[in-house]
């Protein structure tokens, strides 16, 4: 297939390119650092700097969109707010004009959403079932649900939308686990506020193989949980990551001084879901790390 993806130069986006480069695939990734792609996302994937480079007669089968601003790095003023908003809302929103202005229609868009989409759920269970969640009214919610609505539109011009609403990815490169893994290797890992919240997570190698199965599921379209099946407490996924490490986890980060240290980011981490991956399940995918202590054996 002649693929093109947005955001193939992050940590999820470099990961997909290189499986799907073995499968076959040609590629294009729309990157603000074009000069960059091919040695990021592999050799001989083409590069867009802006999507006025797609002329209508360009084919394309399917577009992967996972461009954005990294949502935890920095404080949530109004115009980094505006940031992460356009950098999702308003990006999705050019690339479904642009399907709709190409002669070749994409038969498929697999669209960035992220598990923020159900807000703090408590111990309520979030199953993809769910297709909107007027309780969840916090920024990361909007943020979500505008990305999701945003993606849907495509619809209309004939392309099936699948929307990747994706957990905490574990992979060695990036993301949650670099950031735990020095705090816990200098014996300073533990839970977060009263460890009680809900974490759901998805080893990449699955996350990759969700992706994969849902660009070849022809039938799938909607909403689907990436987080594997076993979603655990903080103060359970802080043990289990102690005891891989082999280091103490007796040292809780309490509520207040996160609120104080990341202000309203510090609900990304004192809030949780409790996520269930129903529907992924229900097309046939099997997990390859379904348990927790599995997936953080396995090259992580
Ligand atoms: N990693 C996770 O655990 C996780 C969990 C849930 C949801 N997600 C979502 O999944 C997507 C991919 O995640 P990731 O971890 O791979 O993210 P990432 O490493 O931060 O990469 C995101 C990509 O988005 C592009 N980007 C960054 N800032 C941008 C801006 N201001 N305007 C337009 N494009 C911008 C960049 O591409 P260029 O520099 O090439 O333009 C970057 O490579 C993200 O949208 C993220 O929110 C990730």
């Amino acid at each position: 297939m002649d693929i093109l993806i947005t955001g193939g130069t992050g940590l999820l986006g470099r990961a997909l390119c290189s499986a799907l480069l073995a499968n076959g695939h040609r590629l294009t990734v729309l990157s603000r650092r074009p000069e960059k792609v091919s040695s990021l996302c592999g050799e001989g994937v083409r590069a867009l700097r802006s999507l006025d480079e797609w002329w209508p007669e360009m084919p394309f089968d399917a577009i992967i969109n996972l461009a954005g601003a990294p949502i935890i790095d920095l404080p949530w003023s109004e115009t980094r707010k505006q940031t992460l908003w356009r950098s999702r809302v308003g990006l999705t929103q050019q690339l479904v004009a642009a399907i709709e202005r190409a002669r070749h229609k994409p038969g498929v868009l697999l669209s960035g959403s992220a598990i923020g989409y159900y807000g703090d759920c408590g111990d309520a269970t979030c199953s993809d079932a769910i297709y909107s969640n007027p309780s969840a009214q916090d920024f990361g919610a909007r943020l979500c649900a505008a990305w999701e609505t945003a993606a849907l539109a495509a619809e209309t011009a004939g392309t099936r939308v699948c929307l990747l609403r994706t957990g905490l990815v574990l992979t060695p490169h990036g993301g949650l686990l670099a950031r735990l893994r020095l705090p816990f290797s200098l014996g300073l890992g533990g839970r977060l506020g009263g460890g009680q919240q809900w974490m759901s997570w998805i080893q990449i190698e699955d996350w990759v193989g969700a992706v994969l199965h849902l660009l070849d599921t022809t039938s799938a379209r909607g909403p689907y949980n990436l987080t594997a099946p076993q979603a655990l407490r903080n103060a359970d996924f802080t043990a289990e990551l102690g005891a891989i490490l082999q280091r103490p986890t007796l040292l809780p980060a309490p509520a207040f001084v996160l609120k104080l240290l990341l202000g309203q980011r510090a609900y990304l981490l004192l809030g949780g879901q409790r996520v269930l991956p129903d529907r992924l399940i229900e097309t046939g995918y099997h997990f390859r790390h379904p348990e927790i202590r599995g997936a953080l054996r396995s090259r992580l």
